[in-house]
């Protein structure tokens, strides 16, 4: 086994309280990493072990830049950014509603941006970086009731591929994970939202749901965390501009 060694660089963590994010955040921290988590949940700023939580709101630039500002005036810079946070909402395309649309996009989108243009000017003049955007399977294939998600994610990808070249001659690589089903809050709030739209129960959902997946089960945060760790350790210094499904064999493009 090759030994995680993230020690003396300083990681960012959108949305790293819960579900995939925390299993990124607690893995490279395990590898010795400074961990800064921006996050809305997060009530007040706490300072650990090489760690930093901080009430971040992606959506909002002020918010974005003062998570970048404050990751660098505690541990000196920022080495890696894992845009991870994202928000969903189940609805036929009829009933999509404007508020939906704004959050959802303001989060998985701009929200992207706005950390990636802040964390890029820390990078840049250290000619250094790696950004990894948490996509989805949904940023390459359709999936029922999902519309403004899967638009969204179809868009992390396109501003992803533009981030790396734009960014390659920086030294800065920029790369996307698209998860699959993956056992989170956000994934049984999906279920159980469908469920009522689809005249199912959340339960029966999650057997569909392991039924498509070719592995046989659907992924736990830690399979994500594993790939996003490889993305910003030197193993994967000749990629950028990539979309890396992990999807138990689900999505094979
Ligand atoms: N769970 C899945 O099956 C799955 C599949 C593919 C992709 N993803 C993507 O993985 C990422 C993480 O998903 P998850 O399932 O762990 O979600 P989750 O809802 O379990 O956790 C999301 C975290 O983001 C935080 N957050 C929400 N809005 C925020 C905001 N505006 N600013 C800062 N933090 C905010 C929440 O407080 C929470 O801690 C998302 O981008 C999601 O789209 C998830």
């Amino acid at each position: 086994m090759i030994a995680l060694n993230f020690h003396g660089q300083t990681a960012v963590i959108s949305g790293g309280l819960e579900g995939i994010g925390k299993a990124i955040a607690d893995l490279l921290h395990l590898g010795g990493a400074n961990v800064v988590v921006g996050d809305i949940g997060v009530r007040a700023r706490q300072q650990g072990d090489r760690s930093l939580l901080v009430h971040t709101d992606v959506a909002c630039r002020a918010d974005a830049e003062a998570l970048i500002a404050d990751a660098v005036s505690t541990f000196g810079a920022v080495d890696i950014l894992v845009n991870n946070c994202g928000v969903s909402a189940m609805s036929p395309l009829e009933a999509m509603s404007d508020s939906d649309w704004q959050r959802i996009l303001d989060v998985n989108l701009k929200g992207t941006a706005y950390l990636s243009q802040a964390a890029i000017r820390v990078m840049r003049p250290r000619q250094a970086g790696r950004i990894i955007n948490i996509a989805s399977q949904a940023g390459k294939n359709g999936y029922r009731l999902m519309g403004q998600y899967v638009a969204s994610k179809h868009a992390v990808l396109g501003l992803t591929k533009v981030m790396a070249i734009e960014l390659a001659g920086d030294n800065i690589l920029v790369n996307a994970v698209c998860p699959g089903i993956v056992e989170t809050a956000m994934k049984w709030r999906e279920r159980v939202e469908g469920a009522l739209l689809r005249g199912l129960t959340a339960g029966e959902i999650y057997t569909e749901d392991c039924s498509q997946v070719p592995l046989g089960r659907t992924a736990q945060p830690g399979d994500v965390a594993n790939v996003v760790a490889f993305l910003a350790s030197p193993l994967s210094s000749y990629m950028t501009g990539q979309a890396i499904n992990v999807t138990g064999g689900m999505t094979m493009h």
